[in-house]
């Protein structure tokens, strides 16, 4: 065997997360007590015991960790997260926590739409400035892949200008970042009285260009009453799809309008949020294979309830992913250790179905079959944890125990 570039050696076990959400997850999780991780040229190369090692698969140019006995996991997958803005809402915080709700402050002229002035007003180079820190906070959670949408430039423009941030970001981070266009996460300001307008330069302006430059690999459109409807929605989607950027959704947060029925219609790749889903959404996601994306960490925030079922959407057979959904709105956190412990506390779901939903469960909803997982040929991202199980994270609510993130076998 050729010298492996890295390899992890005295840890308690290795998550390999072999399995598949159809089975349960402890199993799904594939424990390999006391085994090693070996990388090479950016891909796991080996995992086993130690004296499995083949010869030749340590030499000098080997970096070889120490776990210190704490376990190893895949890097976590953050698949909801519109971390480029400009400004912050710290305003809107304290008056929610005195009574206002989401929804009374976005039609007073808050909300997103703050986000957006805040945001058109910033420089391209100063969004990614404002965006290192955000991204550098994930990483420290062991976040090696995230998700980013556009959605605070709501013109072409801006969007562009959102989007080209993220690709600047993805080269300055060793977090690799997939973008997701979000024009339709409000209608801006001017276009208030003629809504229809707005979607239309979203058909055949926004999205046309952001294909054209490549600077998406989704479509997002958030369907609420203070928003989308779900006719705009499919429109929009459509449109999205047959230019090459996958359909998702912001579904069912503040109230049920059919967009999980949409969801299912048009094959989206996730349904985000879903706290208020009926049963027939539920259904309709389970039968055509939609992630359910969960974000508690803003149902939190918004000090919102109910908290989306987890629980029943992952008995009724669908794949869960778990986001920290980071925003300045909804969810000013970059703690994906927190979103693991309300997983556990608010949506229903045991330790192991909540790791899986930060890692595997994440990485299938964006499409990435060699993410969140560590067989042989996958990405050689993944965490050195502090704690010597998984079961740790979401007890030890909202402290981050990685010790250790490796990138494409790099530690960084
Ligand atoms: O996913 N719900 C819509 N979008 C974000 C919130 C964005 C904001 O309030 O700035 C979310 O929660």
């Amino acid at each position: 065997m050729d010298a492996l570039e890295l390899l992890v050696r005295n840890t308690s076990e290795v998550l390999t997360l072999e399995g598949t959400h159809r089975e349960r997850a402890e199993t799904a999780l594939t424990p390999k007590p006391g085994a090693c991780v070996g990388v090479r040229e950016g891909r796991i190369a080996f995992v086993g015991a130690e004296s499995e090692l083949p010869s030749g698969a340590v030499s000098s140019s080997t970096v070889v960790l120490d776990a210190e006995g704490g376990f190893v996991g895949p890097g976590f997958v953050d698949p909801h997260t519109h971390l480029v803005f400009a400004g912050e809402r710290s305003a809107e915080f304290d008056l929610r926590n005195q009574g206002a709700t989401y929804l009374e402050i976005a039609k007073a002229g808050g909300g997103i739409v703050s986000t957006v002035r805040a945001t058109r007003a910033a420089s391209e180079d100063e969004l990614v400035r404002l965006a290192l820190p955000r991204v550098q906070r994930l990483l420290e959670q062991g976040v090696t892949v995230a998700e980013v949408k556009s959605g605070y430039g709501l013109d072409l423009e801006n969007e562009l200008k959102m989007l080209r941030a993220v690709r600047r970001l993805g080269a300055l981070t060793p977090v690799e970042l997939v973008p997701t266009l979000l024009c339709a996460h409000a209608i801006p300001q001017e276009y208030r009285e003629r809504r229809e307008d707005y979607v239309r330069l979203c058909i055949e302006e926004i999205l046309p260009a952001v294909a054209r430059e490549g600077l998406a690999r989704f479509c997002d459109v958030f369907v609420e009453d203070s928003a989308f409807t779900v006719d705009e929605a499919r429109r929009i989607l459509t449109t999205g799809r047959a230019l090459g950027l996958v359909p998702r959704l912001h579904a069912d947060q503040l109230t049920a309008r059919g967009a999980s029925e949409l969801a299912a219609e048009l094959g989206a790749a996730t349904a985000d949020h879903l706290e208020q889903v009926t049963d027939a959404g539920m259904r309709a996601l389970a039968d055509a294979n939609v992630t359910a994306v969960l974000v508690p960490t803003s149902t939190l925030f918004l000090r919102m309830r109910p908290y989306a079922p987890g629980r029943r959407l992952r008995d009724a057979g669908l794949n869960i992913a778990l986001g920290t959904n980071v925003n300045p709105g909804s969810a000013m956190s970059e703690n994906t250790a927190l979103a693991l412990g309300l997983a556990c506390l608010e949506n229903g779901l045991s330790a192991a179905e909540a790791y899986w939903a930060a890692t595997r469960g994440a990485a299938l909803s964006l499409g990435l079959q060699r993410h969140g997982r560590l067989a042989v040929g996958d990405a050689g991202d993944l965490v050195l944890f502090s704690c010597a199980s998984f079961r740790h994270l979401p007890y030890h609510l909202g402290v981050g125990h990685a010790r250790t993130v490796v990138k494409a076998g790099r530690v960084v």
